[in-house]
């Protein structure tokens, strides 16, 4: 994707000048939009703390940050005992989106069959393997996305409304729900987007915007509460989102206030799709209640973080010293609100998911 006309990706390896080492580079998502900053991974212990402090952040790109996790952890001991205690550490790091543990299992059954000598190298080349296969991936949701937005369009702006970060911040590149946007925009569609601002962390407002206006994508910033409400006055033609985990059976877990999206899209006759590389389909779990919700810090609910009038980027608190907090992170939309998934593989009734295996 471009930043000011350069092309990034979300994460990448590069060479620790000096030395024989590699490190791992990414865009530190807690400083977006205000501050654009490039961050340094050396270690294991680095990469599970940037993926605990969502500095990266979304299923698709969790997956490879763990990848190379694995990878970092291989070039400072590739024993058994260590690959094993890395796994169980990136694995733990955030417990919702499935990719994490899809990727940490695949580095694992890669190179528990490899000579400790052969491991360093096999695991960055096993690394690289699923980054690449992200993005192939998330190019060809976005086709499958563009045709169903083409089935919608009739030659006047068509609005859909996005909730949370499912662009290619979210992924290594190219992004999941926003893949068919970026598509239908790139081929002269006139799409407009609701991006609503996704408290507690905002990533609608801070990095779904930023990133939808760096590719020049028109969008407009809505608070959490508007949604349904643009919906009854016929302001939204589709609603598509991401996932971090989808049952067999198509329920679709993602960022808290998916579901209510889904309820209002619904009881409007608005379609509701979810997209979703495949490794996010967890085959093992059929029921939404088998999922594990991370509870995150009250203080994300607490406080709120923005650009001061002095430039600086500021907490601030916005809710009495009092107060207590819960902040579930996640929820999940049941298959019946669901229109479709949209996978690499193609679109998907989710009652019809297994078809994609
Ligand atoms: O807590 P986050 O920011 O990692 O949550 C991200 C989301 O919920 C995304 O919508 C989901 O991972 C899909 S990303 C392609």
């Amino acid at each position: 994707m471009l930043i000011n006309q350069q092309v990034f990706r979300t994460i990448w390896p590069t060479e620790v000048i000096g030395s024989a080492v590699n490190s791992i580079a990414i865009i530190d998502q807690t400083k977006l939009p205000h501050v654009f900053e490039i961050v340094q991974i050396e270690n294991l212990a680095q990469m599970v703390h940037a993926i605990k402090t969502m500095q990266v952040r979304g299923a698709p790109l969790i997956g490879a940050a763990a990848a190379y996790g694995i990878a970092l952890a291989m070039q400072q001991e590739a024993s058994d005992a260590h690959l094993q205690a890395a796994a169980a550490q990136l694995i733990q790091s955030r417990p919702t989106a499935v990719n994490l543990a899809w990727s940490v299992r695949r580095m694992v059954a890669c190179l528990q069959g490899m000579p400790i000598e052969a491991r360093n190298s096999g695991a960055w080349q096993e690394a690289a393997n699923i980054a690449e296969e992200d993005v192939a991936q998330n190019q060809a949701i976005g086709q499958h996305g563009l045709s169903l937005i083409k089935n919608l369009y009739q030659n006047k702006t068509l609005n859909i409304l996005t909730h949370c970060n499912a662009g290619w911040l979210a992924t290594v590149d190219f992004g999941t729900a926003l893949a068919p946007i970026y598509a239908a925009n790139d081929a002269g569609l006139n799409v407009h987007v609701w991006v609503s601002e996704t408290r507690p962390r905002n990533q609608g407002a801070a990095l779904t915007a930023w990133e939808l206006a760096q590719h020049g994508v028109k969008h407009t910033v809505i608070t959490d509460n508007a949604g349904g409400h643009l919906m009854q006055q016929g302001l939204v033609d589709m609603v598509i989102v991401g996932a971090d985990r989808v049952t067999s059976t198509g329920d679709v877990c993602n960022k808290i206030g998916t579901y209510l999206k889904a309820l209002a899209a619904f009881d409007n006759n608005i379609p509701f799709y979810a997209a979703v590389p495949t490794p996010t389909i967890d085959w093992q779990i059929s029921h939404y209640q088998a999922i594990e919700i991370e509870e995150r810090h009250g203080d994300e609910v607490a406080y709120l973080q923005g650009l001061a009038a002095d430039g600086s980027v500021q907490n601030v608190r916005v809710i009495p010293n009092e107060s207590k907090t819960a902040n579930p992170a996640f929820d999940v939309t049941p298959a019946r609100l669901v229109t479709g998934i949209i996978t690499e593989k193609g679109v998907f009734a989710p009652n019809v998911l297994k078809n994609c295996k």
